[in-house]
Parts: C-alpha cells; structure tokens; sequence
C-alpha cells in the first residue's frame, strides 16, 4: 500500500510513540525509525516529513546519538522536538549549552503567529517543557519564532529550507494546542493530503487481504480480545468463510466471556467465518492443579494454549495463512522500530504453536496503534463492548488468583469482578479508569457472618491510571462505590469475607498480581 507517510526519527525519547499518534491523528501515516536508520533508506521512503524526537542526551556530547547533516540536504521538511530542535542547531551549526535554570511543566510561551508552524495558534499558549539543555544560537539562516520567560529560543525556523525546531513537547496534551502545531507542520509545511483515514484503511485492508489470500484458507485464535477481534472481522469481511476462528475457553475467562464471544462470532453471530468454539476447561483446571508458582503458571497456560490450538488446527488440516493479531507498538516495543530497549515478555500467551502446518503469517493491524485498532472496529460494525474492552492478559483469571488455580476459586473471582465492574459502570468511571478488575488473594481469615464464625478468602479490588501501562497509579474510587462493591461481593459471593483495594502504584507494583 504506497501512502504518503511522515517519518518519526527516533532518538530515544520517552514520547516516541506518541509523536507517531498525535500525527496520525492528523490523518497522517507515520512511521517510527531509529536514529541509526541509513539515510538511504529514509531517503527511499520519500517521507513527506520527518520529525526528529526528544532524547534522554546532551546532543553536544561524545557518543550522543546524532544524525548526518545532509538529512537536513534531502529537501524534506524536517521538524526537531526538544532533543530533535537541539540537535538540528547544533548540527547545522547553532550552539546548545546547560541551561542556567532546568525548565519543566507548563510553560507560557510567546509564539509568532507569521511562522507557518504557529498558524492559528494564540499569540501566548501554555506548553510542555522538559529540557536541562538550551539553545544559546540559532544555526545560521534561522530566526527565533517562539520564546518562554527562561527559553530564548523555544522555537526556530528556517523557511526557505523547511526547517523548524520547537524546544517544547507539541505532542505532549498539556501542550494546549500541540496538535494544531504539529498539523501545521504536515499540512502546511509538508502540503500533506491527509490521506490517513480508518475507512480508506478497510477497504485497503480488505483489497490487500483477497489479493494475498486468493482462494487460500486462513486460521486465527480468536480470544475475544479487541485485536483478535478487529483481526477476524476484518478477514471475515475481506474472504468471509476461508477464514476459521478458533476460540478456546480455558476456564480462566471473565463471567460470562465466553457466552459473549460465542454471541458475537458463532453461527447465530453477525459475521461470514467458521467458528470453532473448544471448552476445555477442565483441561486447564487439571493442568493447574498443585502448582502455586507464577511463572510455572503463565508456562502451563501458555503452553496448554498452544497444544488445544493446534489439536483443533490438525482436525481442520492444512492451512495458507495464520493470522496474528500483532500491532505497532509490539513492532516498535520488540526492536523493530524506533530506539525504544523496551522488549514486552509476556504480552502473547506462548509464542506461536509449532505444529500447525501453515505457509505465512498474516498480521492485519501491524500498522496501527491501540487507538487505531478500535476505530477500525467500530468502522467494521464490532459491538462497542467488544471495541472499547480493558485490556485482559492472555492466562486470563490464571494470574489473578494468587497461587493454585481451581475451579471454585475461578467461579469466586468471576463473580466478585463481575460485581466490581458493574458498579464501576454505574458510578459512571469505567471510561476514567484504564484498567481495574478483583483478583483472589491466596489469604483466608476469620470474619463473622450473622452469628457464624467464617474462614474465607480475602478479594482485591485493583484500578490504575495509566496511558502505556508500563507505569501506573492506583485510581481514586470514592468511598461510597468501594463500599457498595464490598458490601455486595461480601454478600453476594459465596466463600468471600473480606475486600481489600489494593493502593499499590507500578513500580514497585505491577498491574496484574502475578
Ligand atoms: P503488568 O502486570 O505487567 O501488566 O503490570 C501490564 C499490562 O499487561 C497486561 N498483561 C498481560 N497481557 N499477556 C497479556 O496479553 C500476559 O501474560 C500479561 N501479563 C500482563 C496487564 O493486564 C496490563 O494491562
């Protein structure tokens, strides 16, 4: 698919990704690469634009991560953020030192509305600030066209040669009006025609997929996650029943999770595809039996997955295609893209199952961002529930039961997140809170029920706040909603006498409890 794309150089930033969306936002692909990209290959890409992102370094350092000064020769229009604008200055021959006074947080910055950058932007805007080091000089050929009370230089152009630096975070939200920044720099700077757009991406997507798959067969694990979920539709949509979805109900799903995929996408379902639904749960629950140890645990399942997986692929016989529901932050997260050392270890259940007999992978949504992939959802008519689901990890309710997994203890934490959800919803915060579920604490303790004595297991309620999930606070809840959940699991979940909300933030914590 030839588009007009913007290329994110990365070098290292903690807002990479988020450059990436805030353009695509603009109905603008774009695309993250390391710094250490050749600069014949982003010269083949025939980028639009480029935009050189923050950096951790001082750019005036040995060994700090730098780029050639004939990209800045290519006749694209660059644009640098923070480490990117100081880079630029300092080598195209400008001067960047250690700041007398660090700024950071919200800033007022005074912005000259004749560049093409600030187009339309308040004369004195509020941006996001972060930098230790300044720009003292602007390289020759640049004039200065925003300033801050500390920063001289919050901005720097070059006109004539498409060259803009800003010293802030325009990707960042509290940079009020960042996005009309960066649109400017792609439509008004690049002449982008922003042809980025998710319906124009299904019928790409659709066209792609008959032309790849012909008259071949297609296999997918369908989870009922919203990437699997986007996935099989969009392949039901593009070769309706050459696709089978097989969809494995391990016994570690969420109340009800299973009915709900099987509404969706079984023969009483809206969709062209074969559904093959396997309940093998106790399959599961006997694997689980006795062991106590996470990591044993995740293994066990993940490994369980892959044998129930592929017994189902045997009976359907050879297949052309595997379809994996990858998107663009694993591709950037694992090293392909981008300068980002982060590699997720745990994200798909147990790598890809080894004996079934396919030719090719096909990864439908490799392109697109988690924001991306529901809009494209909602494009193709999946029920909203299904689209804007929390995340859920792939051993399921396997690591939300600390220590041996069993089927009462399975039917416990169903039953009090189910509770917790619902009255989540109804306090109107499920749309605040990213990610928030009960979990069954191993613990047992003395309570008194009526006039009885009881032993029974403690719940943790668990909610965070967090935009990449790799760091997270716990969420505020207000205490009348806590009570109500409490109250309710205590009296309506059998072998529950005691609710915990865990207040732990990540680090040290993590989001799930094991
Ligand atoms: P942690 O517990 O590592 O979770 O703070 C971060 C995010 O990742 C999800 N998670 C998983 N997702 N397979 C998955 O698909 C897993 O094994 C797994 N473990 C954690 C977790 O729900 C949270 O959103």
């Amino acid at each position: 698919m030839k588009r007009e794309t913007v290329v994110v150089i990365d070098f290292g930033g903690q807002y990479n990704q988020l450059v990436a969306r805030r353009v695509r936002e603009c109905n603008v692909y774009c695309e993250i690469y390391s710094y250490k990209t050749e600069l014949a290959k982003i010269r083949e890409m025939n980028p639009k634009g480029i935009i050189l992102t923050g950096g951790p370094n001082s750019c005036y350092e040995e060994g700090a991560a730098t780029c050639s000064p004939e990209l800045f020769e290519l006749g694209i229009p660059v644009l640098g953020l923070c480490y990117g604008a100081q880079l630029m200055m300092h080598v195209l021959g400008g001067k960047v030192e250690k700041a007398p006074v660090r700024e950071y947080g919200k800033t007022e910055v005074e912005v000259d509305n004749s560049s093409l950058l600030f187009h339309d932007v308040s004369a004195r805007t509020i941006c996001w600030m972060s930098h230790f080091d300044y720009i003292s000089q602007v390289a020759p050929g640049f004039r200065v066209s925003a300033r801050t009370a500390d920063c001289p230089v919050a901005a720097a152009e070059n006109p004539e040669k498409n060259l803009y630096a800003i010293q802030f975070h325009p990707e960042v939200l509290h940079t009020a009006e960042g996005t009309k920044m960066l649109s400017n720099f792609v439509y008004q700077v690049c002449g982008c025609a922003g042809d980025w757009k998710m319906d124009s991406f299904v019928k790409q997507s659709v066209e792609a997929i008959r032309r790849k798959v012909g008259d071949g067969k297609v296999l997918c694990a369908l989870s009922g996650g919203v990437d699997s979920s986007v996935a099989a539709v969009l392949l039901s949509k593009a070769i309706g029943s050459q696709l089978t979805c097989v969809f494995v109900d391990q016994g570690l799903l969420r109340k009800k999770e299973g009915d709900e995929v099987e509404e969706v996408f079984g023969p009483n379902g809206s969709y062209d595809l074969n559904f093959i639904r396997v309940n093998a749960q106790e399959r599961f629950y006997q694997k689980l039996a006795g062991v106590e140890e996470p990591e044993r645990k995740r293994k066990i399942i993940g490994e369980e997955f892959i044998r129930v997986f592929e017994e189902e692929a045997k009976k359907i016989g050879a297949v052309d295609f595997l379809v994996q529901g990858t998107i663009y932050p694993d591709v950037v997260e694992s090293g392909l893209g981008g300068e980002s050392a982060v590699i997720k270890s745990h994200h798909n259940v147990g790598g890809l199952p080894d004996y079934v007999d396919f030719k090719e992978i096909i990864e439908p949504l490799r392109d697109l961002f988690k924001d991306e992939v529901r809009k494209v959802g909602l494009e193709l008519g999946i029920p909203e529930y299904l689209v804007f689901r929390q995340p859920f990890p792939g051993p399921g309710l396997g690591i939300r039961i600390i220590g041996e997994v069993t089927a009462e203890k399975v039917r416990i934490v169903q039953e009090a997140d189910a509770i917790y959800r619902e009255e989540i919803a109804k306090a109107g915060l499920d749309q605040d809170i990213n990610q928030y579920f009960a979990a069954l604490t191993n613990m047992r303790s003395v309570g008194v029920m009526g006039d009885e004595r009881t032993y029974d297991y403690a719940v943790a309620l668990r909610a965070v706040k967090t935009i990449d999930f790799m760091t997270a606070e716990s969420a505020e809840i207000p205490w009348a909603v806590l009570q109500t959940v409490m109250n309710r699991i205590i009296n309506e979940v059998k072998g529950v006498n005691r609710v915990f909300y865990d207040l732990t933030s990540k680090p040290p914590g993590t989001i799930e409890f094991e």
